[in-house]
């Protein structure tokens, strides 16, 4: 979900809007805002998209304080009394809630019980009864916040609204991200950077556990001396469309640049090896690792799995990838040998947030490859590879996930060269790294033709993507992307496994994409089509090798980077298939129903 609140000389109303739509790929179920004017508060909300929230809000207007908000429902239907803001009875107290408060339905009785009533199903609203309970005690908004708040249970990134003082606002962090923006004699929060960089470059990153208090001239956060301003590096025109139809477009487009950011510096091809300084590992402890385990979610998992390939192949060191929050919900052995590395585009995903806490505990040695630089698990993890991606706003991942797959080669090749890999074999590999920016590039003027066959699967029911070994976890990719933003359903399966039971389903209705990378398995790929085609079913063949495929029905030829980095190219037309199912079909593609681009919530 998404938070934004100003304070300042302005009129609130428009800022806030505009700070929502850039939250909205945050959540987009149903959107408010609250204004305080004259001792009240006004608010409207409903289960609508910003833009319609802004025909609602056009009769409102005159005040320079006011807190918004873009859901992704978690507790109770997307209605317009579920959507936040919310307030108590009164109307006085306004809030806005990122996060899950555990003990509600406790709160709620309790409340309940003294005569409140509770009109949402949220567990949201109940910290707009507290906080009005402990105001109307007396005291300050800040006092009243940090009062209710000792009763919850639970996460939160919260803005509070006091319609009796509208020149404060108070925000406060307990597991769930909030930013203070600095402008001239005015203040924003929000809960990331993309409601802010139009208006400020200077902000605060709250800290777990901590309260603001915001004024138009500053903030306080009780906790001393005011900290220095970050000065974010994102420019406001990374966050426009800049002439593409949608952020996928963009995102995908921006591949080539965005792997020569998450390359630079840490490639050397004269000695066929990487560096990666924000490991801190010194040649040693690289050496000490016995395993490496990529903890994410989503698409992160599968470049996860992509990079746990690379570390067997390149390191020989045993490497596997596994769904955050499966991992830290079966108590896993926790191995002082092993690197275990977070993996995550928004570094807010709550499971994963949650497993480096639960790793931590154990003393783990955790490192994260994280996208947004100043999120909970860039922060959580003292050591790390920022991806450089820039800022990715389309919910479904593209460019974000090829700078994991390339940030796990580099990690591959680093822990290889302090092993048994060659100088020689070390040299090849860097510089098919080298190569991968322009190579991508290559991949992406294929885009006509994999326009060309979006028609075979948006008329389809059912597809299967198979791939084995290097071809895995990019099938596996594949049907995510399709399945998210055209809802086109999709299985990836080990090539291997489709004689085992799936080949069931295979007929002239239900077409495959067969993964062929260039090297050693590609005569098994071939039989894989062969029994795909044998019972009637298309065949999209992707493939990086430079054989003859005649049984496919369609071929889409890519450059090759070399066998072991092939998956990294190969992922991008699925990228592309998916994007043109889509389009045809008519989705929303940026913003596909039911998702949302983090899951702060478990
Ligand atoms: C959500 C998004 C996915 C993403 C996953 C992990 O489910 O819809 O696209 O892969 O979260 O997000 P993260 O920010 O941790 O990479």
């Amino acid at each position: 979900c998404g938070i934004v609140g100003y304070l300042g000389h302005r009129p609130a109303l428009p800022i806030l809007l505009e700070g929502l739509r850039r939250l909205e790929y945050r959540g987009y179920d149903s959107a408010g805002v609250a204004l305080g004017r004259d001792g009240r508060l006004l608010v409207r909300k409903a289960a609508v998209r910003v833009s319609e929230l802004t025909r609602l809000t056009a009769n409102l207007a005159g005040s320079t304080t006011g807190i918004a908000h873009t859901r992704w429902a978690t507790h109770g239907p997307a209605t317009a009394t579920n959507a936040h803001p919310h307030t108590d009875s009164g109307r006085r107290i306004a809030v806005v809630h990122n996060g899950i408060i555990e003990n509600a339905t406790a709160l709620r009785a309790t409340l309940s019980a003294s005569g409140v009533r509770l009109v949402s199903d949220t567990d949201s609203e109940v910290l707009a009864h507290l906080i009005a309970a402990a105001a109307a005690r007396g005291g300050t908004l800040t006092e009243s916040v940090r009062t209710a708040l000792a009763d919850v249970e639970g996460t939160y990134g919260l803005l509070v609204l006091d319609a009796e003082r509208p020149d404060v606002l108070v925000a406060a962090r307990h597991g769930s991200p909030l930013v203070l923006g600095l402008g001239d004699r005015e203040m924003f929060v929000a809960s990331d950077l993309a409601a802010l960089v139009r208006h400020t470059q200077q902000v605060i990153y709250l800290e777990d556990g901590e309260l603001a208090t915001v004024r138009a001239d500053g903030y306080e956060t009780g906790s001393g001396a005011a900290r220095e301003p970050t000065v974010v590096e994102d420019l406001p025109a990374d966050y426009e469309l800049g002439g593409y139809p949608d952020y996928m477009a963009k995102e995908i487009a921006e591949q080539p640049e965005a792997a020569e950011r998450v390359l630079r510096g840490r490639l050397d091809e004269r000695l066929g090896t990487a560096r990666l300084d924000g490991l801190r590992l010194t040649a040693r402890e690289l050496r000490g690792i016995r395993r490496v385990k990529f903890l994410g979610c989503g698409s992160a998992y599968y470049a996860g799995q992509i990079g746990a390939g690379l570390v067997e192949e390149l390191a020989r060191v045993p490497a596997d990838a596994e769904p955050a929050a499966e991992f830290r919900y079966r108590n896993p052995v926790v191995d002082p040998h092993c690197l275990y590395v977070a993996v995550s585009q928004s570094g807010e995903t709550a499971d994963t947030l949650a497993t480096v806490e639960e790793l931590r505990r154990k003393g783990g040695r955790v490192a994260g490859a994280v996208n947004v630089v100043g999120s909970a698990i860039a922060r959580e993890c003292d050591s790390g590879v920022f991806l450089h991606a820039g800022p990715e706003i389309s919910v479904a991942s593209t460019k974000a996930f090829t700078n994991m797959a390339l940030s796990f080669a580099l990690l591959a090749l680093t822990l290889g060269r302090v092993r048994d890999l060659s100088l020689g074999e070390g040299r090849r590999i860097a510089a098919g790294l080298a190569a991968l920016p322009e190579l991508i590039g290559r991949v992406l003027a294929e885009e006509d033709r994999v326009a060309s066959l979006a028609g075979r699967f948006a008329d389809a029911a059912h597809v299967f993507f198979l791939g084995r070994v290097r071809g895995w976890p990019v099938a596996r990719e594949g049907a995510q992307k399709l399945k998210e933003i055209s809802y086109v359903h999709a299985e990836a399966y080990q090539s291997s496994e489709l004689k085992h039971g799936p080949l069931a389903l295979v007929d002239p209705a239900m077409p495959s994409v067969v993964l062929v990378p260039d090297d050693d398995l590609a005569a098994k790929n071939l039989g894989t089509i062969e029994q795909v085609k044998a019972r009637g079913g298309p065949v999209v063949a992707v493939t990086t090798a430079d054989l003859p495929l005649p049984q496919a029905d369609e071929v889409v030829r890519l450059p090759s980077a070399g066998p072991e980095l092939d998956p990294i190219l190969m992922t991008i037309p699925l990228q592309m298939l998916a994007y043109h199912v889509a389009r045809k079909l008519g989705r929303d593609i940026d913003k596909p129903r039911n998702l949302a681009k983090s899951v702060t919530v478990e």
